[in-house]
């Protein structure tokens, strides 16, 4: 069975909405935890649109499970990374005015710069996954460059809503799955994950890692509004006072 890991990224664009101290992704990533959440996942982006190096260093220090730490292969990330030494990193590719990850690394390009610069997180005992297209040859170059894990992008899968087109996006994560497992690679998969499209994905035996961030922090807010509403409405009730 797959586990499971929180990407709290969203908590703190919300709090970067108002640029206060609240909500706290700490607060949501030991929330996470607490319901089972096998580790922990944060984009640090270089224009910090969201998370910040504080936050990464207080998430590290506090959670009992895997700190994972998305980034981009950039100079100034990755001497940050190796100093904070997340348990996995998995590198993304990453682009400003994006609103979100928009689609997997090449890995099939600047293969040098790529290999020594995972050599110099697994050196440390940090673990390598790269972001990538469901395509055999990204899944064969990830082998090549001395990766541990890839994690599939399931970003095109989830924008399939029905029909021969999503049977065709789900055929090519299996078989990069697959391929994969077979050059002994650890398989983690992740993009626009829901409770609708999760089970095919989940179902996929040599997945052991899924990242779901968007639609857990969205459906929170559903799950959790009256209990916020209801608490509020409380400590609005002021008791007149006996004199
Ligand atoms: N995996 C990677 C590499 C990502 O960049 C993201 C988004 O930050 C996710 C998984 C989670 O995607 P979502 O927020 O759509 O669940």
């Amino acid at each position: 069975m797959a586990k499971l890991c929180v990407n709290v990224d969203h908590v703190a664009t919300l709090r970067e909405a108002r640029k206060i101290d609240m909500p706290d992704p700490l607060e949501a990533a030991l929330l996470a935890e607490k319901a089972g959440s096998a580790g922990i996942t944060v984009h640090l982006r270089e224009d910090r649109r969201h998370i910040h190096d504080r936050d990464v260093r207080a998430i590290k220090k506090a959670i009992k499970t895997k700190l994972n730490l998305e980034m981009a292969t950039v100079p100034e990330i990755v001497e940050f990374a190796l100093k904070i030494r997340p348990d996995q990193v998995t590198f993304v590719p990453e682009r400003r005015q994006e609103i979100t990850t928009e689609g997997g690394l090449d890995v099939t390009v600047r293969q040098r710069k790529m290999r020594k610069i995972i050599e110099s997180f697994r050196k440390k005992g940090i673990t390598v996954s790269l972001f990538i297209d469901p395509d055999p040859r990204q899944v064969r170059a990830s082998s090549d460059l001395g990766a541990d894990a890839i994690e599939l992008n399931t970003g095109q899968y989830s924008q399939t809503k029905t029909g021969r087109k999503l049977k065709t996006e789900l055929d090519k994560i299996e078989k990069a799955a697959a391929l994969s497992d077979g050059l002994s690679l650890v398989t983690h998969a992740g993009h626009g994950l829901n409770l609708n499209n999760i089970r095919p994905i989940a179902s996929i035996p040599v997945i052991e890692e899924l990242n779901i961030g968007h639609s857990i922090i969205a459906r929170a807010i559903m799950v959790g509004l009256g209990a916020a509403v209801a608490e509020m409405r409380k400590a609005i009730v002021i008791k007149p006072s006996r004199k």
